[in-house]
């Protein structure tokens, strides 16, 4: 089995699959300027069969975690069949997913039974009227994400991972509120950096660099270091405030790039791969499955793409401009 190894010797493992463009909600800080992308058609995703072919071809590869993301994951139909899909590949131990949580109730036993193995849930705020505000969603969809939070716990995701964009006089002042759910529940929050992406409006004065926010909160608490993934493959600095159920991590992508570890490659919803989230895609996936690509001609093709991947990707004033695709697309 070779291995897909870049020009610095990083092992690519990690399987970022996003299975939909589409998305119910409009983060300000996430959504595409209007007008830059329109949402494809459906035979232009890739199939379940495709998305299947592929990860196995990954997995014979060293690939052997995958996640599902989006856009909105949940928003792609039969969900729980592509998991039990991707399930029948022996060598992937981890199959996740990031949602939104807003469609989770309905489908949370079933993707649990399929075998999904780990759950993301984003939240930036814990205050109903911000929710509305920054997804420009209602209220009541603020409770369906708080309820999907306590059912997947109990639908046995632990620890549940909530990711938090922490944003400059949006949210900064919530980081103690995220800290106490973990008093209670076995949480790990993870404060994310406000990464740029083209089209985003992203900029500087909405910006927190990790180190703020672990300062202010261990002038509030006392944290226990846990642990930095960063020097094995993860993107988190772990800590925990002794005796709280869960723990919260920082992950700073913009302030301390954890590129020399990374093991991630992505394909977007129409099968684009990309191999650096601020980089543009390399290789056209969908065409190569659909025009009968022999598993020698694709693993060679993302082989290659691979040779081009950056050692690390460029300062934040930059990647602003950097033609990458909205989130959307990409799936984180
Ligand atoms: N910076 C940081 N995180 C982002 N996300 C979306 N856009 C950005 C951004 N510009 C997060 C979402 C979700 C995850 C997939 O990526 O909030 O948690």
């Amino acid at each position: 089995m070779n291995q897909l190894v870049d020009r610095w010797g990083r092992a690519h493992t990690y399987l970022r699959l996003s299975v939909t463009d589409r998305c119910n909600l409009q983060c300000n800080y996430c959504v595409a300027a209007q007008g830059i992308y329109t949402h494809v058609h459906r035979e232009e995703l890739l199939s379940f069969e495709e998305i299947e072919r592929l990860t196995r071809l990954l997995a014979n590869h060293g690939v052997h975690k995958v996640r599902l993301t989006g856009g909105e994951p949940l928003l792609r139909k039969g969900l729980p069949e592509l998991v039990a899909r991707l399930r029948t590949i022996e060598t992937l131990n981890t199959i996740a997913m990031t949602t939104n949580g807003i469609l989770l109730k309905n489908h949370i036993g079933e993707l649990r039974r399929a075998g999904l193995t780990q759950l993301t849930i984003s939240l930036d705020t814990l205050r109903p009227k911000r929710f509305a505000r920054i997804t420009g969603a209602s209220v009541r969809l603020f409770f369906s994400v708080l309820e999907a939070v306590e059912l997947a716990i109990a639908e046995g995701f632990q620890p549940l991972k909530l990711n938090v964009v922490v944003l400059r006089g949006f949210n900064e002042d919530e980081l103690e509120d995220f800290v106490e759910l973990t008093h209670r529940l076995p949480l790990n929050v993870r404060f994310i950096e406000f990464m740029p992406l083209q089209g985003n409006s992203w900029d500087r004065q909405r910006f927190i660099a990790a180190r703020e926010m672990l300062e202010r909160l261990a002038a509030r608490y006392e944290l226990r270091f846990l642990a930095d993934a960063t020097q094995v493959g993860g993107t988190t600095r772990d800590f925990q405030v002794p005796g709280y159920r869960g723990w919260i991590s920082f992950i700073a992508p913009i302030s301390a790039p954890f590129c020399y570890s990374c093991s991630r490659l992505r394909v977007t919803a129409t099968g684009l791969l990309k191999v650096c989230l601020f980089a543009p895609p390399l290789v056209d996936l969908r065409r190569l499955l659909r025009t009968g690509a022999t598993e020698e001609d694709i693993i060679g093709a993302i082989h290659n793409a691979l040779q081009r991947k950056a050692v690390e990707h460029p300062p934040a004033e930059e990647l602003s401009s950097v033609p990458t695709l909205p989130m959307t697309v990409i799936g984180g």
